[in-house]
């Protein structure tokens, strides 16, 4: 059965290009991104797994782990990671799970069969530090994933996490996030110093709270 949002990611311990882990100790109180690919040493791949690379930074901000995982072996990983270094002009800090017995390509359902009968979509498991899942995205071989979006998507998970916001179509850091209908407009005003902006009485906007 497929996991859904709110279900706990399962553990795992799995041989990756940073050596053995075990998921939970890996990720620690930290969120998480679980990323798989199709295959190693393929063009869209390469491009993704660059990009995560370039954006290591970015996810190190918003204290979150990633892992990457495939159906292929320790060494084609480590093969293809020198390659991805040089042609997306980075390195790769994070681990690639060598998945060759499919264990956690199969925990995680990220073998459809329908696409292919061997080898993982491309799935993104955005896990929170309560290990809950709170995001997943399923693309098909042939379509590279947005990882702008994928950050994007982190940044609103986070803020709703802590201001208890939702975030409008399109939000972008920086702007208005929308409150709880389960506040009335005093709580409102209260919980949101910088002020509450009601177009209807179920939608109301307010500065993005953490925002300078
Ligand atoms: C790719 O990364 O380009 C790719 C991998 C597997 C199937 C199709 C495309």
């Amino acid at each position: 059965m497929s996991l859904r949002l709110g279900d706990t990611a399962p553990n795992f311990k799995a041989v990756t290009t940073l050596g053995e882990i075990d998921f939970y100790n890996y990720l620690g109180d930290k969120w998480g991104v679980l990323l798989s690919h199709p295959g190693d040493f393929t063009p869209v791949c390469t491009t993704e797994i660059g990009r995560t690379a370039q954006l290591s930074e970015e996810f190190k901000k918003r204290n979150t782990k990633v892992l990457v995982v495939s159906v292929d072996s320790l060494e084609d990983h480590n093969g293809w990671v020198k390659d991805i270094n040089e042609v997306a002009n980075t390195v790769v800090d994070f681990p690639l799970i060598a998945d060759k017995s499919r264990a956690v390509s199969e925990l995680y359902d990220m073998i459809h069969p329908n696409a292919s009968a061997t080898a993982t979509v491309r799935s993104v498991f955005i896990i929170g530090p309560d290990k809950k899942i709170k995001l997943v995205l399923t693309y098909p071989a042939a379509i590279g994933r947005n990882f702008q979006e994928i950050i994007r998507a982190l940044d609103a998970l986070q803020l709703s996490s802590e201001f208890g916001i939702s975030t409008p179509v399109d939000w972008k850091k920086g702007e208005e996030v929308i409150v709880a209908n389960s506040l009335s407009d005093t709580e409102a005003k209260k919980k949101f110093p910088k002020g509450v902006r009601v177009v209807k009485s179920y939608l109301r906007y307010t500065p993005q709270p953490d925002f300078e």
